[in-house]
């Protein structure tokens, strides 16, 4: 079975896409065969591989608007990637009146998914047509998000839609595999907030250890690289590790 994990939280800047990819090149050294999926408009996970987005002439868009086969690139830090660009912001509006749209990326994924041990979608930061398809095509969430006050309080927005859409029977089977505290530090305000979220979760899903805030994330993806590729040695590293070891037993 492969298992196919939205990343996803309606707010900004949380590490969707710093996590997708960092947790897929991490599940990809222990093994596993791994595709990324960029379902936001904005690209950003298409550019932390590496890819100029307004030079590909095939992505997500095609399959998802006009059921195109998928068009995969191949091995990329050891990870294939379906790639997007702008013209996915078109989705909300073609999708509007079309028929049977939330499957439309389930759909899309199912001929491929056999070749993976886990596909990795990186939504975008909206509850809006294009986190819908992401979520209906997975078998699970993961949600980063920051541990801040705000963030604390958009959680009830979020698990709110995830009940949602389990109850209207889209994506009956959809469960959390996990919250991952990203961009902690060691103020008291996000020491409190930690607490409080694993508090909020517990017995509904894990709470991974927090990820620190470090300088070196953003490095990293300015070369396009993942940490562990751009530094082997960070204590980052380790608790990514962590969080892919138990992505396994899901
Ligand atoms: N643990 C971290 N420490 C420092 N910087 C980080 C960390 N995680 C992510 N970042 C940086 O924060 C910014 C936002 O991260 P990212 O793009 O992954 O978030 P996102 O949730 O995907 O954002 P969006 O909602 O816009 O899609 C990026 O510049 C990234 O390099
Ligand atoms: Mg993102």
């Amino acid at each position: 079975m492969t298992n196919v994990i939205s990343f996803f939280n309606q707010a900004g800047g949380t590490g969707k896409t710093t996590l997708a990819m960092n947790l897929g090149y991490s599940l990809a050294q222990r093994g596993q065969r791994v595709l990324l999926v960029d379902m936001d408009p904005q690209s950003s996970l298409t550019v932390f591989m590496g890819l100029q987005p307004h030079e590909l002439e095939e992505t997500i868009t095609q399959s998802i608007l006009d059921r195109a086969p998928v068009s995969i690139l191949k091995d990329i830090h050891n990870m294939d990637l379906l790639p997007s660009n702008l013209t996915l912001s078109a989705a909300d509006v073609r999708l509007a009146t079309a028929i049977a749209k939330e499957t439309r990326l389930k759909k899309a994924l199912a001929p491929v998914a056999p070749e993976y041990d886990f596909i990795l979608v990186d939504c975008p930061p909206t509850l809006g047509v294009l986190s819908i398809l992401s979520l209906v095509a997975s078998t699970h969430i993961l949600i980063p998000m920051q541990t801040q006050f705000k963030s604390f309080v958009g959680l009830d927005l979020l698990l709110g839609t995830i009940s949602e859409l389990q109850q209207e029977g889209v994506a009956s089977d959809l469960k959390i595999a996990g919250v991952i505290p990203n961009l902690h530090d060691r103020t008291s305000q996000s020491r409190e907030i930690l607490e409080a979220v694993i508090e909020q979760f517990s017995g509904v899903a894990p709470v991974f250890p927090p990820i620190p805030r470090a300088v070196a994330f953003a490095d990293a993806s300015m070369q396009y690289l993942p940490l562990a590729a751009y530094d082997p040695k960070h204590s980052a590293v380790e608790i990514l590790n962590v969080i892919s070891e138990n992505l396994e037993t899901l």
